[in-house]
């Protein structure tokens, strides 16, 4: 189904069973340990061994010399691949450096070798035992020491490096009122709970992969290409993901080296790949230094915006698109965005929970703040007085929705925004200095072709089969909702099958776009099967009506299960988009409100209170929603005031590479978190009327929780995370 006109009534809109609250459908499963993850298929893979990694030990240089005697010959060891093992390895469309190192050595912890053996601890001893002597090279670490001086790269393919309109030097210049200010994010880490993990089983030349991946068919067609398999001997399965936040989008080293260690050991073998090595073996979203200049006039119209970042990344790789938000957030007729990329020699970066505008709005936001009180505006006054219905860069290009400034004023009621005081440092709990701060949330909202075959059995029960994953997202609810709405059964009737390389190819879990566009292929398949259920009772397609396990037309009318007596029916479709999404800029909108203490004895921050309001077209299941945006809301918060990957920029890792050492947030430093969703039906996005909203949730939280550190302070951060030191 091509979707290329605005979408007109349609059975969702009944909303009898999408846009209600339910429970995860994989709950029970989930809870009780039946949901099987990646490593933990023993039922369908009998006797597996054990991969162990090795990682490398320096960050660029040459392997000399690798001793594997002594490892072969401990206990239960079983074969030892290296990059040896693997021939000519391909380039997989989204790998920067070699998923296997050796000889050369492209970073820290890439991995050397995959110890194989009888059991988990055979192989890690084993491991111990293998001697490698490196010739380290001289590495560039240092982001700050080459960001200025690096090269202009663009964020998107296609799309210039640096982007402007009017012209921002002269309008900056000669602008009353200026902000020119430089703020910088860290590398983060993704730290997902379940590891990146593998097992791999052949069967002649016939390869099964139990994976814990985001994107189904990226990656099995990154693995044919880079192992040299044909793709169609690949079967991929990822049913159950414990948490990717955009490190699991793509094929990493556990799996080949799990499809090369079965190989060798003529076995099924499983690898988990260590919480050690987590960090700087798989990607991470790179650290940003990036400059803001505003000019407005007394009043507060901005009339030039300037925002430019520099990130690092190893050869050939990306930068971390930290500006793209702010050639669509705010108005202004002079405008320049541009991005940096220096070539480091540490891991590989790539998209970390809600990639570009999450680090980009840490800085924005910030600026916003400091430019409204340069204006002696309330910043929220500020913001709503920029905004802009149109697209800044092309004037007759209109938001398809755009309610950034509801969410700021139905945000502002809420929150009781009227009792901040605007003067710093004024208000005082007890030990407690409490300050308010706010932020817009922005991020684009994609469209991704996807697809999904629905049946319809004679026992009246719909399966749905989709290689869409659920990464804890709860996928599988609001495909079971779509489909239960659309051939009018109830959700317990629906029988949904994801993460399968067998079943039809869906848009994946990635950069908010899973949701809205899974569900879409799902709609497009039941409009199918709708059609060919009116076909064999001879019923008027145009007059269908499905609803209460009925199927009803022109007065006539029988149940699904009489439908289906005659055979199971199926019907396969996908949705595809046209050019709606170049007439109309498709983007989601919020504000998140914090209220923050801050110690005075210790400079201790604690967050007090938080309040998001969303406007992201549709929900499609409020429960499900809600928790994206609170868990999107506590990584705001860590990235605002804890995360950070520690660089070593002597031999050029990051330092704190594990789950002890890397902090994150725990339920003790989240307070309350209220979630409000705007009404919104976006019928220029997809027949769902829906759009992304779980990484909406993410953006913005850091510099509204910086915000709020001024108010109660006085004192501005411009450098995350805001840890006391910086303040104090
Ligand atoms: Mo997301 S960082 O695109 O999985």
């Amino acid at each position: 189904m091509k979707f290329d006109t605005p979408a007109t009534t349609n059975p969702i809109d009944r909303m009898t069973v999408v846009g209600r609250a339910h429970s995860r459908i994989d709950g029970p499963l989930k809870t009780t340990g039946g949901a099987a993850y990646a490593y933990e298929h023993p039922a369908e893979v009998a006797d597996p061994a054990y991969g162990y990694v090795v990682g490398a030990g320096i960050a660029k240089g040459r392997i000399r010399s690798m001793n594997l005697d002594e490892a072969k010959a401990a206990p239960g060891v079983i074969a030892i691949v290296t990059a040896a093992d693997a021939g000519k390895m391909g380039k997989g469309k989204f790998n920067t450096a070699k998923l296997i190192g050796g000889p050369d050595i492209d970073h820290y912890h890439q991995a050397i070798a995959l110890v194989v053996a009888e059991t988990f601890e055979q192989a890690r001893a084993a491991a111990g035992l293998i001697r490698v002597d490196y010739t380290r090279s001289k590495g560039q670490f240092d982001l700050a020491a080459v960001a200025d001086t690096a090269p202009l790269k663009g964020g998107e393919p296609g799309k210039p490096p640096e982007y402007r309109v009017g012209d921002f030097e002269q309008a900056f210049a000669a602008a009353p009122v200026k902000l020119d200010q430089r703020y910088t994010t860290p590398d983060h880490t993704h730290a997902m709970m379940e590891p990146f993990a593998s097992i791999a089983a052949w069967n002649g030349d016939a390869l099964t992969l139990w994976t814990s991946n985001q994107m189904v068919d990226w990656t099995r067609t990154d693995l044919a290409t880079t192992l040299g398999i044909p793709k169609d001997k690949i079967t991929l399965l990822s049913p159950y993901v414990g948490g990717g936040f955009g490190g699991k989008l793509f094929l990493r080293s556990d799996a080949v080296l799990a499809v090369l260690g079965a190989r060798a050991a003529k076995r099924a073998v499983k690898v988990a790949l260590q919480r050690p090595l987590m960090a700087n073996n798989t990607t991470h979203r790179p650290a940003t230094r990036q400059r803001i200049r505003i000019g407005a006039t007394p009043d507060g119209t901005i009339t030039a915006i300037a925002h430019e970042s520099s990130s690092g990344d190893l050869p050939n790789g990306g930068p971390e698109a930290a500006v793209l938000q702010t050639q669509l957030l705010y108005a202004g007729a002079n405008r320049l965005t541009a991005m940096r990329l220096a070539v480091l020699d540490l891991p590989e970066g790539n998209a970390m929970r809600a990639p570009g505008e999450a680090p980009g709005l840490m800085a924005l936001e910030v600026a916003m703040d400091e430019m409204a009180e340069t204006l002696k505006m309330d910043p929220i006054a500020f913001r709503v007085k920029n905004d802009t219905q149109v697209d800044p860069k092309t004037p007759t290009r209109r938001f398809s929705q755009r309610q950034l400034v509801r969410c700021l004023e139905e945000g502002a009621q809420r929150f009781g925004w009227s009792r901040r005081n605007a003067t710093p440092a004024q208000v005082r709990d007890g030990r407690w200095l409490v300050g308010m701060g706010v932020a817009s949330a922005f991020r684009n909202h994609m469209n991704m072709t996807s697809g999904a075959r629905v049946r319809l059995g004679r026992d009246g029960v719909v399966t749905v089969e989709t290689d869409m994953t659920d990464i804890g997202t709860g996928s599988y609810t609001i495909i079971a909702q779509t489909a239960a709405e659309m051939m009018g059964v109830p959700v317990d009737s629906v029988v949904v099958k994801l993460g399968s390389s067998a079943f039809p190819v869906s848009a994946g879990s990635g950069g908010q776009f899973g949701a809205a566009n899974a569900t879409a292929g799902v709609y497009a398949a039941c409009v199918k099967l709708r059609q060919a259920l009116a076909t064999r009772l001879g019923y008027d397609p145009a007059d269908l009506a499905l609803a209460d396990g009925k199927i009803t037309s022109g007065g006539r009318s029988t149940s699904l299960e009489q439908a289906a007596a005659a055979g199971d029916l199926s019907a396969e479709d996908k949705i595809e988009f046209g050019d709606l999404d170049k007439t109309w800029q498709l983007s989601t909108f919020g504000a998140h409100f914090v209220e923050v203490g801050v110690d005075v004895y210790t400079g201790a921050t604690r967050l007090r209170r938080m309040l998001a309001v969303c406007a992201a077209g549709r929900i499609i299941n409020p429960t499900s929603a809600r928790s994206q945006v609170i868990g999107a809301m506590t990584m705001g918060v860590g990235s605002a005031l804890m995360e950070e990957l520690a660089v070593d920029k002597r031999f050029g890792l990051f330092i704190n590479h594990d789950l002890a050492s890397y902090e994150v947030p725990v339920h003790a430093d989240i307070p309350h978190q209220e979630v409000v969703f705007l009404d919104e039906v976006d019928d220029k996005a997809n027949p769902m009327k829906a759009k992304g909203v779980g990484e909406l949730g993410l953006c913005g939280v850091g510099a509204a929780v910086a915000n709020a550190m001024y108010n109660a302070t006085g004192v501005r951060l411009r450098d995350y995370p805001l840890t006391l030191d910086k303040h104090f």
